[in-house]
C-alpha cells in the first residue's frame, strides 16, 4: 500500500511537473521559430528596399539628366524674344546657321574684311563664311584662297558670268552697278537656293565690323522670324555720325522704311520673292522703293555695326569723303541675345512711337539751333520736301530721298540726337505713305 501510494505521489508530481513545464516548453520553442522567420522576413524586406532604392536612384538619375537637358535647352533659347513676344523662339538655336556672304571683286583688301570677320566670329559652325568673287581678278582670288585653304569654315565661289553687259552709250558709265546687281543675284541664289540656307548676312568687301556684329544679327534674327512686317536687319545707320547719335545707347535699335544696306540680313523666302523682280542695276535703290518690298521695314541700330573703308569704289569716293568717312562704328559690346527686343515688333513699336511723338513739344530747327544744350526731347514738323530738307540740314542729317523715303525714316518720322536731346522730325500732316515726287 505504501509503495502504491509512493508511486501515485510520484505520478502526480511528474504530471504536475509536466503540466507546468509543457506551456513553458511551448513558449520557449515557439519564439525561437518566429525569430528565424522574422529574420528571413527582414532580409526579404531589406532586399526589396534595396531594389526600390536602386530603382529610385535610377529614376533620380534620369530626372537629373532631364533637368540638365532642359537647362541646356533653356540656355540655347537665350536667342529669343524675351518678355512680350509671341513666343516663337529659336527651338533649333543649337542648329542655327547664319552664313556670312562676302561680296568680293578686285580689291585685295578683302583680306582686311575677312580678318575682322574671322577675329570676331564666336562660332565657326554657326557662322560659316562664304566669299563670292566677281570680276575674275586673280590676285584677289589668291588672297581669298589663303583664308579658305587654312579654314574649312571659309569657302569661295566665283561668279561664272563675266560677260560684258551690253548697255546704251548713256548708261555705260553705270556698268559697275549692273555688274554688282548681277553678282548679288548670283551670290544670293548660291547661298539661299543652291546651298539652301534659311538666311544670310551680306557683307561687302570694304566693310569693317564692330566686335558685337555677330551678336547683333543673332539677337535680332528672331525679330525676322516673328514679325512679318520686317524684311531685313541692317547693321548701318544712314545718319550715324557722332554728333547726331546717342553714344550712351549702343543697345538702342529702330525700325526704318529706308533700306540701309552695308551689312544686312534677309531670309530665304524674302529673297525668293525679290529674286523674281531683281533689277539689272542700282539694286540698293530698288530695295528702297516700298513697292518692291511690300512696304515692309528693316531694323537698324542707333550706332552702326559696320564702317566702310572702300574709298575708291564704284560710286567714286566723293560720297565717301563728305559723308561715309565720319560715320561712327560702335565700340561698346552689347549682348543683344540677352536683351528683350520685343519693343521692335510692329504691334508694340508703332503705338509707342505715336504716343511719344504726340506728347512732345513742337519747335523749329532754327529755334533749336538757338537753344542751349539740354536733355528734353523735342519735335520738329515738316509739311513738304523743302521743309524736311531745310531742317535735316540744320540737324546735320542726310537730306536726300529715295522713292520719296528720307534716310532712316519710319512712317515719315526721322529721329536723331541734337546737342544732348532726342529730336523727332515728324510730318505735320496725317502720314499715310511716302510721296515719290519728293525725290
Ligand atoms: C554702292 C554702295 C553699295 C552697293 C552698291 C550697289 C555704299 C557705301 N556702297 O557701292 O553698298 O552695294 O553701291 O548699288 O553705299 N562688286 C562686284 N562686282 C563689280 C564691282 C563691285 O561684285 O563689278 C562688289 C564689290 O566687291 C563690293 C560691292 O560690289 O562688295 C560694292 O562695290 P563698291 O566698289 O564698294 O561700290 P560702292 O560705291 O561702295
Ligand atoms: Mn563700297
Amino acid at each position: 500500500m505504501r509503495v502504491y501510494m509512493k508511486r501515485l505521489i510520484l505520478i502526480v508530481i511528474v504530471c504536475g511537473l509536466l503540466w507546468i513545464i509543457m506551456p513553458y516548453s511551448q513558449r520557449i520553442e515557439i519564439p525561437s521559430m518566429s525569430k528565424s522567420s522574422d529574420l528571413q522576413n527582414m532580409e526579404k524586406r531589406i532586399d526589396i528596399l534595396k531594389l526600390e532604392l536602386s530603382n529610385q536612384m535610377d529614376k533620380s538619375k534620369v530626372l537629373l539628366e532631364k533637368v540638365a537637358e532642359l537647362k541646356e535647352a533653356l540656355d540655347s533659347k537665350r536667342v529669343n524674344l524675351k518678355g512680350k513676344g509671341d513666343g516663337k523662339t529659336l527651338d533649333t538655336a543649337r542648329n542655327l546657321v547664319l552664313p556670312i556672304l562676302v561680296i568680293a571683286c578686285d580689291r585685295v583688301t578683302v583680306s582686311r574684311c575677312l580678318e575682322n570677320l574671322v577675329k570676331y566670329r564666336p562660332d565657326k559652325r554657326m557662322f560659316p563664311i562664304i566669299v563670292s568673287q566677281d570680276c575674275g581678278h586673280n590676285a584677289t582670288y589668291r588672297v581669298i584662297k589663303s583664308f579658305t585653304d587654312s579654314d574649312p569654315s571659309i569657302t569661295v565661289v566665283r561668279q561664272p558670268d563675266q560677260s560684258a553687259i551690253a548697255l546704251p552709250k548713256t548708261k555705260v558709265k553705270f556698268a559697275g552697278y549692273y555688274k554688282i546687281a548681277r553678282h548679288f543675284k548670283f551670290a544670293l541664289d548660291h547661298v539661299l537656293h543652291t546651298l539652301g540656307h534659311d538666311a544670310v548676312i551680306i557683307v561687302e568687301d570694304d566693310l569693317d565690323i564692330s566686335q558685337d556684329f555677330y551678336e547683333y544679327f543673332l539677337g535680332t534674327y528672331p525679330l525676322l522670324l516673328e514679325d512679318d512686317s520686317l524684311w531685313c536687319i541692317s547693321a548701318w545707320n544712314d545718319n550715324g555720325k557722332r554728333d547726331v547719335i546717342d553714344l550712351s545707347a549702343p543697345e538702342l535699335l529702330h525700325r526704318t522704311d529706308f533700306f540701309p544696306g552695308l551689312g544686312w540680313m534677309i531670309m530665304r523666302h524674302t529673297w525668293t520673292k525679290l529674286a523674281e523682280e531683281w533689277p539689272p542695276a542700282f539694286f540698293d535703290d530698288w530695295l528702297r522703293n516700298p513697292m518692291n518690298t511690300d512696304g515692309k521695314a528693316c531694323i537698324r541700330p542707333e550706332i552702326s555695326r559696320t564702317h566702310t573703308f572702300g574709298k575708291i569704289g564704284v560710286s567714286k569716293g566723293l560720297f565717301y569723303e563728305n559723308h561715309l568717312k565720319s560715320m561712327h562704328l560702335n565700340t561698346k559690346y552689347v549682348e543683344f541675345t540677352k536683351l528683350d527686343l520685343s519693343y521692335l515688333l510692329k504691334k508694340f513699336y508703332d503705338p509707342a512711337l505715336e504716343e511719344t511723338v504726340s506728347s512732345l513739344p513742337v519747335t523749329t530747327a532754327d529755334q533749336l539751333e538757338a537753344m542751349p544744350r539740354g536733355s528734353d526731347a523735342v519735335k520738329l514738323t515738316y509739311s513738304n520736301a523743302r521743309s524736311f530738307q531745310h531742317q535735316a540740314r540744320v540737324l546735320g542729317l542726310m537730306d536726300d530721298f529715295r522713292s520719296g523715303v528720307p534716310r532712316t525714316a519710319y512712317r515719315g518720322i526721322v529721329t536723331c540726337m541734337y546737342r544732348g536731346r532726342r529730336v523727332y522730325l515728324v510730318p505735320s500732316f496725317p502720314w499715310e505713305k511716302y510721296d515719290p515726287s519728293w525725290g
